[in-house]
């Protein structure tokens, strides 16, 4: 079965995924293999520019998790969405160093909700889980996930309104 763990930059997808891969979890960094369908990089943007569809096309599904924002592309068996407050994800993005522009921008697609509506446009909502890393520890998020993949843990998507921070600039 394959899992994707995906989100906003900044969500905790790594973060987790390290806890997973500590547990013994067979771990696929997606980031790791967009290699060879970078086109080139959006200077404006401070990112890459990835074929995505080509990307998918050609990943070879594994048994297991795969993390990455752009893991909801792939053919997965079930999808996790990493959620963040907006202004909390703003604080780890300049953290982290991320320039003004980048920081809102991803803060604002949180938001939005961008990554739960592309995800649930491939797949139905038994197949998702939301968890808010706001308020869920890295750990507990762990735990969640792998209740999720097992069946213990039941899909759950939708909990969550940050549009806020759209009208108040939270
Ligand atoms: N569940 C969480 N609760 C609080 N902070 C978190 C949580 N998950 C991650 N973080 C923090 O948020 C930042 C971004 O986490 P990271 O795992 O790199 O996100 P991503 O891989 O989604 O971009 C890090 O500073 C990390 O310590
Ligand atoms: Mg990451």
């Amino acid at each position: 079965m394959m899992i994707g763990i995906t989100g906003t930059p900044g969500t905790g997808k790594s973060t987790i995924a390290g806890i997973l891969e500590s547990r013994g979890h067979m771990v696929v960094r997606a980031g790791e293999t967009v290699g060879p369908f970078v086109l080139g990089d959006d200077p404006a943007r401070d990112t890459k520019i990835v074929d995505e569809e080509a990307w998918a096309a050609a990943f070879t599904p594994v048994d297991g998790f795969v993390e990455g924002h752009l893991a909801h592309l792939l053919p997965c068996d079930r999808v996790v969405v990493l959620r963040c407050r907006p202004d909390v994800l703003e604080t780890r993005l300049v953290a982290r160093g991320y320039a003004g522009a980048k920081v809102r921008e991803n803060a604002e697609a949180e938001a939005l909700d961008v990554i739960l509506v592309e995800t649930l446009e491939t797949f139905e909502r038994d197949r998702v889980l939301e968890i808010d890393t706001t308020t869920v520890p890295p750990n507990e998020a762990a735990d969640l996930i792998t209740g999720f993949a097992a069946g213990t843990v039941p899909p759950s998507s939708g909990s969550f309104d940050w549009s806020a921070y759209l009208l108040e600039g939270l």
